[in-house]
């Protein structure tokens, strides 16, 4: 056994094939966590680490992430919900199904989570660290379901911190811009003004992401619940008009 920050601890990643989640994955692996991985698409198992190939808003993919844990770890102590999709459409444009699907996969999820997995978490002592972003607290125009969705999953994390604490702590993390597949299609003046608007100069890292994720989720954060971190190279801190 490690000893690392999560040795001996069980997590769940979701939206671990690409980008934040894959990133998360890593960083989790490498701090001896064994890890169950959780994504629409397929992924390769490898040594402490185990797929499931699932739609994290179809309860049945969390029935089978308990049933795992329980059946091959015994145990599970780390949750993080971080699966999303998104569909760019001001309200009067957007179907009504693209804004179901958008709430189910951005913040039921969130919930089928606990709802399945809190014995679980309970058992252990565990940490659920929720990916929301800086959506939730600034508005752009033609994100309405993202970043209702994005918005309720602090408020969501707060709730369930109080409502399974002390026991389990729970906390969101908010990215900024962080470079991963969900800016293909992006273009490149949208991308400029970005990193214009940041203090740092520059995209965030996925890995950058997973380190913050990592602390939330392991003992260095043992007195944090409730409460939300922003990962956006100061993005929501500057002010660039008079
Ligand atoms: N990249 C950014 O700039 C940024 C900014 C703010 C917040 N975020 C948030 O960070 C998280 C990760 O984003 P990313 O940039 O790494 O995205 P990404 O597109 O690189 O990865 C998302 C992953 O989620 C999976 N996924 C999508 N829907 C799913 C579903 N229903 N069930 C299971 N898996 C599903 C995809 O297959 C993909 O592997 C998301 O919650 C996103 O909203 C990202």
């Amino acid at each position: 056994m490690g000893r690392g920050l999560l040795s001996e601890k069980v997590a769940v990643v979701t939206g671990a094939a690409s980008g934040i989640g894959a990133a998360v994955v890593e960083r989790f692996l490498a701090e001896d966590a064994r890890v169950i991985a959780v994504d629409m698409a397929g992924q390769s198992a490898r040594p402490g680490l185990v797929t499931i190939t699932g739609d994290v808003a179809d309860v049945a993919t969390w029935r089978r992430v308990a049933d795992l844990a329980r059946t091959e770890f015994g145990r599970l102590d780390v949750l993080h919900s971080n699966a999303s999709t998104s569909v760019g459409a001001p309200a009067h444009e957007l179907a009504e199904a693209d804004w179901d699907r958008q709430l189910a996969v951005n913040l039921k999820a969130a919930y089928l989570a606990v709802h399945t997995c809190a014995g679980l978490l309970r058992e252990s002592g565990g940490a659920v660290v929720l990916t929301s972003s800086v959506h939730a607290l600034v508005g752009m125009p033609g994100h309405p379901a993202y970043a209702a969705a994005k918005g309720g999953l602090i408020s969501l994390g707060r709730q369930l911190a109080v409502e399974y604490g002390p026991a389990v702590r729970v906390n969101t993390v908010l990215p900024g811009p962080i470079l991963t597949a969900a800016w293909e299609g992006i273009g490149e003046e949208d991308r400029r003004r970005s990193v214009a608007s940041t203090v740092a100069a520059r995209f965030g890292r996925p890995d950058e992401v997973a380190a913050a994720v990592t602390f939330l989720a392991s003992a260095e954060s043992s007195y944090i619940t409730g409460t939300t971190l922003v990962v956006d190279g100061g993005w929501t801190a500057v002010k660039d008009s008079a």
